[in-house]
């Protein structure tokens, strides 16, 4: 008897924000089909029980002691294993899409003659801020976010931050903790001392907790930056919805 070969694909699942529970239904199904998973740090290993046991999983996120592989490294990865096993699924956290190298790990493979699939995730930029008791937008509050990356891929801060702090939308940013002291100088030099901001750390996760206040006194109270923490900046009259509901005690999932 011959065994026919697999089609090799790759299929780039979105696993939401962190708790497990936050994956799409379609997201799902992908686990549950895949020949072997390859799965970065943002996504929550509680995802690969979905997995059939005898696929292998492949983690090629950063960890303390590790190496990790890099962007040339992981796409060649890819490629090999749907050449070998047949169908990859590529596990990232939040949406592929934003600020994750879904694209451009699709289009490599795409390239080399491997079909590809997406499944979108819920985002943390999004959902972060909503589990805290942030709504990115509010009737009254703001009718527009900007989600940004604060850092620069050489580790500099982004220059679209100043801009963003001319401006009246709800300023979300991913990557920027390692900056906030030069986060907030930009909106103090912006005349928005007052302005409310959240810090939202490791948020859907067992060990997710909120600090409030406004961009004069948030560095002060938010937690010193250390490598491997994950952590939204919100900036906005939306930050200080959050405090309210804590305040009222009347969402469960908003901590701190
Ligand atoms: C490389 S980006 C990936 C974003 C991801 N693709 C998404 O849509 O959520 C990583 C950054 O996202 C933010 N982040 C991701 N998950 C988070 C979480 N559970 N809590 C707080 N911030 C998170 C942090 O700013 C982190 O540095």
């Amino acid at each position: 008897m011959t065994i026919a070969k697999k089609t090799a694909r790759l299929t780039v699942v979105g696993a939401g924000p962190g708790d497990p529970d936050l994956i799409t239904l379609k997201g799902v199904k992908a686990l549950r089909s895949a020949d072997i998973v390859l799965y970065d740090a943002l996504a929550n290993e509680a995802l690969l029980e979905h997995v059939p046991v005898h696929v292998p999983r492949v983690f090629v996120g950063k960890r303390r002691g590790h190496k990790p592989l890099d962007q040339d490294g992981i796409n060649r990865l890819l490629v090999d294993s749907a050449r070998q096993y047949g169908h990859v699924v590529r596990l990232k956290g939040g949406d592929p899409f934003v600020f994750g190298r879904g694209y451009e790990e699709m289009d490599y493979a795409r390239r080399q003659g491997i079909g590809v699939d997406y499944v979108p995730g819920i985002s943390s930029a999004i959902a972060v801020p909503g589990l805290a008791g942030v709504p990115v937008s509010c009737r009254g509050y703001s009718r527009s976010f900007w989600v940004m990356t604060a850092t620069n891929s050489d580790g500099s801060l982004s220059s679209e931050v100043a801009q963003a702090a001319q401006n009246e939308a709800t300023v979300v940013l991913l990557m920027g903790l390692a900056h906030i002291e030069a986060i907030v100088a930009l909106f103090e030099a912006a005349g928005k001392s007052d302005l409310p901001v959240a810090v939202l750390y490791h948020g859907s996760r067992p060990d997710a907790h909120s600090v409030f206040g406004t961009v004069k006194d948030i560095v002060q109270k938010a937690q010193t930056y250390t490598p491997g923490m994950a952590g939204i900046i919100v900036l906005g009259e939306v930050a200080a919805l959050g405090r309210q509901l804590t305040a009222d005690g009347v969402m469960s999932s908003v901590l701190g």
